[in-house]
């Protein structure tokens, strides 16, 4: 992976490609974000284009549909969870997405070299800052500060493919909710939460494991299981509210480094089960280290857009961050959990170009990295981008040059784009692509 990461090219913002071509590492630019700036050092690669979603807030604009889905599950959680006639879960939708390494995968226990944190995974500020690529970035910090029961919503950024459901940026709504002894077995006095051969006053004195798929070696049995419980019957309350008690669910096994026992919920949707949620049980180690140590917590992180698109039948992701009134409109004026569904507004022609290049002798076709090419289309295509496909590998049977050919699909929400327009953004990647990434135009 590191030789990989040496021999790419970097790809920086498209107005730093002559600096980072011609001047040291040291010159590289101050990056200006909120208010802050940020030394950009051989790891930054959030481009201009990205940093322009900063200030969007989508999901706390009046009537947009990823408002209204934040609104229905704040409600959930606030009518489900009262103590002594108030909500118990605190609301947190303002959180910078700027965090530290340390709050994205370290807290979280993100081994150093688990995929998520690769450079062609994430929007990297400089090598210790970065864009959230989740919310669950703010779980310790939250935890540190006191609170038990939470709603930690926001946008996400992650580096990925160009579809109709797919976008650099989304929004998540996580939550950790946990629970002292007295509470979770208010009824059981005689049980515990912890095993006893675990102290939960000097974890660091105890090993915990994962060892056992059921539950951490920490906990007991009752403990994790009744938290289980709850943690699913609150989760397939939520969809009910959501979808409707028809909805189907199922529960899927999965992997988190910050949750064990782990699992993904499914709901079935349009013939198909979709992904909706991932869930589990907090690693005590979290806990032990950030939060209240006597008690033990589950976490959820659901995806706003995937839930918004089912609800309404938006069809294309990229009509979220559509200005044009022919889609807020639909939303407007409506009873928040009325049923609405989308109508799409007219649909304009897509324009297919394909785009082949031979690579430079430094790179092959499984080297290079296809989300550099896809963030320098979209740099420089904007939201006109439906999508990217990579269409061919080619080696050369006697030369062993070797050539990618990748097929960009063209569209304006809002209009119909011209031939020649198209041409001349497609110009504009090809001549981008032959600067950053040393390729030949075929
Ligand atoms: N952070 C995970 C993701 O973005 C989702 C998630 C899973 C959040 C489990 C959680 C959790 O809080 O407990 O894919």
């Amino acid at each position: 992976m590191t030789k990989i990461l040496l021999n790419r090219v970097q790809y920086l913002p498209s107005s730093f490609i002559k600096l980072s071509f011609c001047r040291a590492p040291k010159s590289l630019p101050i990056l200006q974000i909120k208010n802050k700036e940020y030394q950009a050092d051989e790891i930054s690669n959030v481009t201009p284009k990205i940093l322009s979603y900063l200030n969007r807030n989508l999901h706390l604009q009046k009537d947009h549909p990823l408002s209204k889905v934040r609104q229905r599950i704040v409600n959930y959680f606030y009518s489900s969870f009262t103590h002594r006639g108030n909500p118990a879960f605190s609301v947190y939708d303002n959180l910078s997405p700027v965090v530290s390494t340390k709050q994205n995968f370290d807290d979280l226990l993100i081994p150093e070299d688990h995929p998520s944190r690769a450079k062609s995974d994430c929007y990297y500020v400089n090598s210790t800052t970065l864009l959230r690529a989740h919310m669950t970035a703010h779980q310790s910090e939250l935890l540190k500060a006191g609170l038990e029961n939470f709603l930690m919503i926001g946008d996400v950024y992650r580096r990925d493919e160009i579809d109709s459901t797919h976008f650099p940026v989304f929004h998540q709504v996580d939550a950790v909710r946990s629970q002292r002894k007295e509470h979770l077995f208010e009824n059981h006095p005689g049980l515990e939460i912890f095993e006893t051969t675990f102290d939960p006053e000097t974890p660091h004195l105890c090993q915990n494991n994962i060892i056992d798929p059921v539950k951490q070696s920490c906990h007991t049995l009752e403990a994790t299981k009744l938290m289980e419980a709850q943690l699913k019957n609150h989760l397939v309350g939520l969809v009910k509210v959501l979808f409707g008690d028809e909805i189907q669910h199922r529960w899927v096994e999965a992997y988190f480094p910050f949750t064990h026992p782990s699992w993904e919920m499914e709901i079935f949707y349009e013939n198909k089960w979709m992904e909706v949620l991932g869930c589990g049980i907090v690693r005590n180690e979290i806990l032990a280290a950030s939060g209240p140590n006597n008690s033990i917590a589950y976490a959820f992180g659901i995806g706003l857009e995937r839930i918004a698109m089912a609800l309404y039948k938006i069809p294309d992701i990229r009509l979220m961050w559509s200005n044009d009134s022919g889609f807020l409109t639909q939303f407007q004026n409506k009873d928040l959990n009325a049923n609405i569904t989308y109508k799409p507004v007219s649909v304009y022609p897509q324009c297919t170009n394909d785009l082949s290049f031979w690579l430079p002798s430094t790179l092959t076709v499984d080297t290079f990295m296809s989300n550099d090419f896809y963030d320098l289309v979209r740099d420089i295509g904007g939201d006109v981008i439906e999508q990217v496909k990579l269409k061919d590998k080619f080696v050369h049977p006697k030369t062993k040059k070797q050539s990618l050919c990748y097929s960009i699909v063209y569209r304006h929400l809002e209009r119909t784009l011209t031939q020649a327009e198209v041409n001349k953004i497609h110009k504009d990647i090809e001549r981008a692509a032959q600067q950053v990434f040393g390729v030949q135009i075929r």
